[in-house]
């Protein structure tokens, strides 16, 4: 696999904020998430396309040195308790996997999921516009998160994601399946001309 996996002559122009988007494991603990730019953040997400425009998405939000962030904290895996806590911030996403019996109940869509996943990209990108770097993670126990933070059953805790002011210096280089691989023509697997 080639680093840039791109088979045509020139390599294809993206948006920095795309190029340079990267899951750093390193975050300057000094750094302070402001009100504005956690709004800014979750404004984003907010304005994510979703199918039927149902928005099935919210947020649990901790900052570092808030009683939400300590209580997340213990719920990371090992794996990601080496590095997310110094993140600014410790953002769950959830999505909506039924429907409520709340009075706004949301119309719930096979592809909430999917909306969710949109609306994280947005906020990553909006991070990046910010320059702050983002670290989405699954590693972390669910079940406890939904009973920590009263999620009802209709609702799971899908990802975290660690904000923060990244230290990219120390991220080795890392790989994508050549775009040839996934770009296909009218049929599976059939190669399209880039
Ligand atoms: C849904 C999802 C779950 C992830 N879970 C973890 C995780 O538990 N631990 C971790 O270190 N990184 C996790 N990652 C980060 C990926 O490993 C990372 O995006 C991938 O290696 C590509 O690197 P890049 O984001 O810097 O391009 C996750 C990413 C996504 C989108």
């Amino acid at each position: 696999m080639t680093r840039a996996g791109w088979s045509c002559m020139v390599e294809p122009e993206i948006l920095p904020v795309l190029r340079e988007r990267r899951s750093v494991r390193s975050y300057d603990e000094r750094h302070v998430l402001a009100t504005s730019e956690l709004a800014s953040l979750l404004e984003a997400a907010r304005w994510a396309p979703s199918a039927g425009n149902s928005q099935p998405w919210a947020f649990l939000v901790g900052r570092r040195d808030d009683a939400a962030h300590r209580s997340f904290v213990p719920l990371l895996a090992p794996s990601v308790r080496r590095w997310a806590p110094a993140a600014s911030a410790l953002v769950f996403a959830l999505h909506q996997v039924g429907t409520g019996p709340e009075a706004d109940a949301l119309t719930y869509s096979d592809y909430a999921a999917y909306d969710l996943g949109q609306a994280v990209a947005q906020l990553c990108v909006q991070a990046g516009a910010l320059g702050l770097s983002c670290h989405q993670f699954a590693a972390f126990d669910h079940d406890g998160m939904a009973e920590l933070a009263g999620v009802p059953a209709h609702w799971s805790v899908t990802t975290g994601i660690a904000v923060g002011r990244g230290l990219l210096s120390e991220l080795a280089p890392r790989e994508r399946r050549p775009l040839s691989s996934i770009a296909c023509g009218g049929r599976f697997g059939a190669s399209l001309r880039l």
